[in-house]
């Protein structure tokens, strides 16, 4: 009994003795924590990818951390310092541009920062221009508080890298002299796209870096940027590519999607949008008289859709009240979804730009919906006959019920007397 408790004893000494070096050695992190407050690098480190993967502060400024008087660490060689604002990226890259170092860590993480930086109007400037108010290495991932974008807590967290863009290019003052608009954020936040990862969380919609690139953050031709659209939503890139548009647009230098979506302020669109009346997106190019089928087919389109909304609508009517008496819908349930689905694909069948495509889902979908009109008219037309049997049964159950009283109090005076 007494041999285990010495022996766990000098188990506990044994690895409080290999223990102890390795704490003892980091007087940068110790000394700093005493002396600095909450918003101090020690404080905020805590927070940070760098320390919780097991780097120090010496892993970046450099110096000796096992001397405890910070005069001394600033006179050791490789003591680095505070990199200046264009000597950030090369600080970083000592370590994310070189491959061996990083596969140690992590095999997955690329190793191009640096490479890609270099080729956005950001890293042009800075390093061609220096220029200093461009964004670099920290501007965007902040100092000692530097998270990967699953952390919450994250600078480019999606959430927060609205705000991470907005810090400098909302800033009208700050932007001054560049001859670039400071309306990206407050048009993002307002467009399908900032309502859906801002309002409701989701995270499949693309925050700022989704289109430009994290790191080249640039664009280095419209028609990469705008591609970009299509990285998502494939389907209306898929028939913009194969429809009429696509050698006008390139001809013109139109880009693909923003041209009639806008790239920032993206708002949810509607069958408003296509036609030959003034609002139209179509009438901006198209007339009458422009020589082309083109003002014809926008009608065309725009007719197509008015009449599977109304065929819709009218259906939609119809099975409620159906559903309300409470017949059995389930098919024309079914059915009305496939009107729903319908109406969804000739939407996105508007990027053909041609009337076959658009009327090859609105026709059997008006089809549809008015077989779901007749049949739920059907159903109800079932209830009243139902209601009307129920009261003949009512009158005829009632009539029977006193004719045999009747006969019963007969019967029972026929008894009685
Ligand atoms: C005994 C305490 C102590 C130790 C140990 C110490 N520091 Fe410091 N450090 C300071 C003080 C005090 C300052 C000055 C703070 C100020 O000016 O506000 C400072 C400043 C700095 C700065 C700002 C730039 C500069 O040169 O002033 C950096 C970076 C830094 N320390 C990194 C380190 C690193 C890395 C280590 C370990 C290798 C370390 N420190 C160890 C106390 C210490
Ligand atoms: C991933 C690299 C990295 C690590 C790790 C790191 N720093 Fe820094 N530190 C920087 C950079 C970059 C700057 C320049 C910040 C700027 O320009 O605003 C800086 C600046 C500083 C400064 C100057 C004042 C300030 O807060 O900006 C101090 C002090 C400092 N670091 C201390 C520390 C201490 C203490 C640790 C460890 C707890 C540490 N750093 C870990 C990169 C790092
Ligand atoms: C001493 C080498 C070193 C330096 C210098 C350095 N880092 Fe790191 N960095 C790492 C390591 C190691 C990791 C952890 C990789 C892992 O395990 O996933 C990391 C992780 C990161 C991550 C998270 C990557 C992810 O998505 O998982 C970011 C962002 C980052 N560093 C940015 C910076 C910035 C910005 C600077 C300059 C202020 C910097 N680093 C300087 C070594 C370094
Ligand atoms: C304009 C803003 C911006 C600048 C400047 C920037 N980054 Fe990033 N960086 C990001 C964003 C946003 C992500 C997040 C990617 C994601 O969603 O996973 C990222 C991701 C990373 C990662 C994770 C791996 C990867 O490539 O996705 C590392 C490491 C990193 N950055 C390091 C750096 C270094 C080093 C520099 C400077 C040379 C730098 N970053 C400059 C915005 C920036
Ligand atoms: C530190 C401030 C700062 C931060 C943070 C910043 N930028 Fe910039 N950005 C600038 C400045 C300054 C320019 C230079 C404007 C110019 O020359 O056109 C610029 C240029 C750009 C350009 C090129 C504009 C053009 O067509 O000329 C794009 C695109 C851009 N930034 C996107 C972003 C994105 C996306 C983010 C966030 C991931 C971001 N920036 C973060 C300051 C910043
Ligand atoms: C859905 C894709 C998309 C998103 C999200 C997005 N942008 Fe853009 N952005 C574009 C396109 C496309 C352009 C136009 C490029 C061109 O015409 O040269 C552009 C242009 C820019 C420019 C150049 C100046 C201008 O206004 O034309 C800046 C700066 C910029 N965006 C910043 C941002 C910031 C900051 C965010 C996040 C709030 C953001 N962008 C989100 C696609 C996007
Ligand atoms: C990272 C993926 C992604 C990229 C890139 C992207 N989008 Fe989206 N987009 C979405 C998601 C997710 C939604 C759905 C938002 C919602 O639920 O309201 C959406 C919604 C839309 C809508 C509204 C659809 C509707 O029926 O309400 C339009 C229009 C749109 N995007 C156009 C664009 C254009 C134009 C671009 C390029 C400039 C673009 N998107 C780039 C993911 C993306
Ligand atoms: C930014 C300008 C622009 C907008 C907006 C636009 N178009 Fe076009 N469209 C063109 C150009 C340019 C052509 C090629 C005209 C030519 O061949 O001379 C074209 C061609 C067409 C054609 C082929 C015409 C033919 O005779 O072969 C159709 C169909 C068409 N557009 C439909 C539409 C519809 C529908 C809309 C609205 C949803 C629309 N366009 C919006 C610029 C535009
Ligand atoms: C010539 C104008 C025009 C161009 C170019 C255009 N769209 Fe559209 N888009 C429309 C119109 C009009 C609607 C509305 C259809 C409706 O609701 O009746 C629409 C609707 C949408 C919708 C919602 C309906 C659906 O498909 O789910 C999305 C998403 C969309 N567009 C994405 C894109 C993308 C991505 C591109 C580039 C590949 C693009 N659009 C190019 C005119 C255009």
């Amino acid at each position: 009994m007494f041999s285990r408790v010495l022996a766990v004893s000098i188990m506990i000494v044994a690895l409080s003795l290999v223990g102890l070096p390795a704490l003892a050695a980091d007087n940068c992190q110790t000394c700093h924590f005493e002396f600095e407050d909450e918003d101090g690098a020690s404080h905020k480190f805590v927070r940070d990818i760098h320390g919780q993967k097991g780097l120090g502060c010496v892993d970046c400024h450099g110096g000796d951390p096992s001397l405890d008087d910070m005069d001394e660490v600033r006179r050791e060689k490789d003591y680095r310092g505070v990199p200046s604002h264009l000597e950030v990226p090369r600080f970083c890259a000592r370590c994310h541009s070189d491959a061996a170092y990083m596969h140690e860590y992590n095999p997955s993480l690329p190793t191009d920062q640096l490479e890609k930086y270099k080729t956005s109007v950001h890293g042009q400037r800075l390093f061609n221009n220096r220029d200093d108010k461009v964004a670099n290495c920290i501007s965007c991932h902040t100092v000692h508080e530097i998270g990967d974008a699953k952390m919450p807590h994250s600078s480019t967290h999606p959430v927060n890298l609205i705000a991470t863009c907005g810090k400098c290019h909302s800033d009208a003052d700050y932007m001054a002299g560049y001859g670039i608009g400071t309306g990206q954020v407050d048009d993002y936040v307002v467009s399908v796209h900032g309502v859906a990862l801002l309002e409701r969380n989701d995270l499949g919609a693309p925050a700022c870096n989704d289109c430009h690139g994290n790191h080249g953050a640039a664009p280095p031709g419209v028609t990469s940027l705008s591609a970009v659209c299509g990285n998502c939503h494939a389907i209306e890139a898929g028939l913009f590519n194969t429809s009429p548009h696509e050698p006008a647009f390139a001809a013109n230098d139109f880009p693909m999607c923003e041209t009639c979506h806008s790239n920032h302020k993206i708002l949810k669109p509607d069958d408003s949008m296509v036609g030959t009346h003034h609002e139209a997106v179509c009438a901006e190019c198209h007339a009458s008289d422009d020589g082309t089928r083109a003002f014809a087919i926008a009608g065309t389109i725009s007719e197509a859709l008015s009449r599977l909304v109304t065929a819709h609508g009218q259906a939609g009517e119809v099975l409620s009240e159906a559903i309300e008496k409470g017949m059995m819908t389930t098919d024309e349930e079914f059915r009305f979804k496939e009107v729903d689905q319908a109406l969804i694909q000739a939407r996105t069948m508007v990027h053909a730009f041609d009337a076959d495509s658009v009327l090859s889902r609105t026709g059997p979908g008006i089809l549809k919906a008015d077989s779901v009109r007749v049949n739920s008219a059907a159903l109800i037309d079932e209830y009243h006959f139902r209601r009307k049997g129920l009261g003949f049964a009512t009158l005829f159950i009632t009539i029977l019920v006193v004719a045999l009283y009747i006969k019963i109090r007969r019967i029972d005076r026929g008894l009685n007397e």
